[in-house]
């Protein structure tokens, strides 16, 4: 099944913003386009006060001859809802729907995303310019695809206004019925917070100290759901006024800690994601890896479209570095290889004027004389020989627990140890399997984990007595389970699981921690194996489990660090310290082994591997980030050469080879 039924080709385009342009201008574009083997781009994500100059007031003479242009040079169009910059008219209307920051600030319009989420305002604007749009263009032959607002939550992920404590306290009545079971779930009996009037509720704004945790844990919920009514406004829009064309929004996985997109992954027709280097970061390469992993992850497996990165630049990190040459290539291939169907960036033509001029983009302000033009022209190319990897999908044998619920939980205030940190241990168990070469899927700890030989929990510090039991069965089942320290404490209303930590796993892991022994900055513990750890210790009493490693100094020496618990057919793994580097990778090596997983590929740690399936066979996606060529075992036809491979293929320093496999 094609990602979108109306392009036969891995997508390839970016965000296109003509209304910064004048007409003459397009002309050229669109020449460039087909040169570059442009074949999807989208259109109006900013373009609210161009097509709506004043309230009710509309001017598409514009975008009909762009769209039109686009169909004639045979240019897709994904048109998009502009709804995410509201033009200055809307605040100067409607002052009380600019967002509130914690501390109380209304913040200011002459940016994008200035609007509050639960603003009635706001939705009857956006459903206004949503339905012209949805009317004016349904059925028109260059549209393939809708993108619906643009990033929701990226910078107004949360508002603090009235408008958003009255719709907090409707939430609340939705979710807990009666003022008792809220004041249960936020266990108010603690420093007198008991309710006795939802009147008196307030969204968890900045206080003297430390604010009830269970409330914060449902105003990120309840923040996270007000965009979520936002998309589905649009969309249902969109299904009824122009039905057959698909409608999509671009997340941001998995930098976007506000928006739980396990919650919204059924509610997108195809999953799209944005991805943005930390370009300064050596290994920003793995961090890719996770990132689209997880939005395959998040898209039930089904190929996905990278909406947006970068071919180089971006405009808003400290140091906005560069890529190097051939590094674009590479990370579209990555992508490509974790399941993506289409590779877009932001954005097209560099802009003139505004915030992100110093932004890269497909046609530099230097034009087709540029290092970036070429690449983008040679990429074009190869994506073009690649068309057969669409709709296969790709396989993974490891399981990482991922749940924003947690995430949220544990970088709350008041924490045994700032350093607790959920994407910091994702990325250490990540980049430790990446190394060995295995595929990883992330899954929310209720979804279904027995296809996985292997299941790992980073961080899982939240964890619902049904997550729990699942867990239990998983292994009890014949699963393997890795579970990182501090995890398996409390429930989804942030309290803690009673009869001792970790309650939610006791039984599972065979052990009791008797006390969190959070270790000072910088300290470091040995365990009598050789391996160090730092930022957190455990005394732990073994009921069950047997000791693995035990430490040999700080305040547990001579206490088991690291243990193993046979459950069932299966068998379950904790680690009660922070590792890192080769010392985390000798333990996920163990629990692999003992998983029955293959022993990791003899290659070296900088070469990445994935396969993708489907009818037309097998596809090894080989991407090398080290410096020095390397070759791969493997038979077949090398896609973008058209070279046979017999026995194995070169794939070069910092190159790509995609082998269909005989
Ligand atoms: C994205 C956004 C784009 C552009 C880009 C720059 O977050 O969707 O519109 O701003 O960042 O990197």
């Amino acid at each position: 099944m094609a990602l979108i039924p109306g392009l036969d080709a891995i997508a390839y385009g970016g965000d296109y913003n003509p209304e910064q342009w004048p007409e003459q201008v397009w002309k050229e574009d669109v020449e460039l386009m087909r040169e570059a083997g442009v074949n999807l781009v989208s259109v109006g994500v900013f373009a609210w006060s161009m097509l709506e100059p004043s309230p009710g007031r509309y001017d598409f003479g514009w975008l009909d001859r762009n769209l039109d242009l686009l169909h004639r040079a045979g240019i897709a169009v994904d048109l998009a809802t502009p709804t995410a910059a509201p033009p200055p008219w809307f605040l100067h209307r409607h002052p009380d729907a600019a967002p509130v920051t914690h501390d109380g600030t209304r913040l200011g319009g002459a940016a994008r995303q200035s609007f509050c989420p639960s603003s009635p305002a706001y939705a009857r604007a956006a459903a206004g310019i949503t339905e012209q749009l949805a009317r004016r263009y349904a059925g028109h032959p260059a549209v393939v695809l809708w993108h619906a607002h643009n990033e929701y939550g990226q910078a107004n992920a949360t508002c603090w206004c009235p408008v958003s404590a009255a719709a907090f306290r409707d939430w609340l009545r939705g979710r807990y019925r009666d003022l008792d079971a809220l004041n249960a779930a936020w266990g108010t009996a603690f420093w007198s917070q008991r309710y006795g009037d939802w009147a008196e509720i307030q969204p968890p704004v900045l206080a003297p100290t430390a604010v009830n945790p269970a409330q914060q844990l449902d105003y990120a919920r309840f923040s996270s759901d007000a965009h979520l009514a936002n998309f589905r406004r649009e969309r249902d829009l969109l299904h009824r006024l122009a039905p057959g064309v698909p409608v999509t929004t671009n997340f941001m996985l998995a930098n976007c800690k506000n928006i739980d997109y396990w919650r919204w992954a059924g509610e997108v027709d195809l999953v799209a994601n944005d991805h943005y280097l930390q370009a300064e970061r050596a290994d920003n390469h793995i961090e890719l890896a996770l990132c689209a992993d997880l939005t395959r992850s998040v898209a039930g497996g089904r190929p996905w479209l990278l909406m947006e990165h970068s071919t180089s630049a971006v405009s808003w990190q400290p140091r906005n570095v560069a890529k190097e040459p051939g590094e674009l290539r590479r990370n579209s291939v990555a992508h490509l290889a974790r399941g993506a169907d289409g590779v877009m960036f932001f954005q097209w033509r560099a802009s003139r004027s505004g915030a992100e001029k110093f932004h890269s983009a497909m046609l530099p302000h230097g034009g087709t004389g540029t290092r970036i033009w070429r690449e983008v022209v040679e990429l074009g190319a190869e994506l073009g020989r690649l068309g057969v990897l669409r709709g296969t999908t790709v396989t993974a044998d490891v399981a990482l627990l991922w749940d924003w619920e947690s995430w949220w939980g544990l970088e709350l205030d008041w924490r045994p140890s700032r350093e607790l940190a959920f994407r910091e241990r994702q990325e250490a168990f990540y980049e430790a399997l990446w190394r060995d070469h295995r595929t990883v899927d992330f899954v929310h700890p209720e979804a279904p984990l027995a296809s996985y030989p292997l299941v790992v929990a980073p961080a899982s510090y939240l964890l619902t007595a049904t997550a729990a039991e699942h867990l239990h069965r998983y292994v009890d089942g014949g699963g393997t389970l890795l579970v990182s320290y501090f995890s398996g404490i409390v429930d989804e209303h942030d309290a803690v699981h009673p009869g001792g930590h970790p309650g939610a796993l006791r039984d599972l892991l065979g052990l009791t921690v008797d006390e969190f022994l959070p270790l000072p900055a910088g300290a470091r513990v040995r365990l009598d194996d050789g391996r160090t750890g730092d930022v957190w210790s455990e005394r732990l009493v073994l009921r069950g489990a047997q000791a693995l490693a035990d430490y040999a100094d700080g305040p547990a020496a001579g206490q088991p660090a690291i243990t193993r618990h046979s459950s069932g057919r299966g068998r379950a793994y904790y680690v009660s310290t922070r590792l890192t580097g080769a010392d985390l990778a000798a333990l996920t090596g163990t629990a692999a082994r003992e998983a029955g997983l293959p022993a990791p590929v003899d290659l070296p740690d900088t070469m990445e591997l994935v396969r993708r399936r489907g009818d037309a066979g097998t596809f090894l996606i080989a991407v090398n980030h080290g410096d020095t060529d390397a070759t791969v075992p493997g038979s077949g036809v090398e896609l973008i050469s058209g070279a046979p491979v017999a026995g194995g293929f070169r794939v070069s320093a910092g190159g790509v080879r995609v082998l269909h496999e005989s």
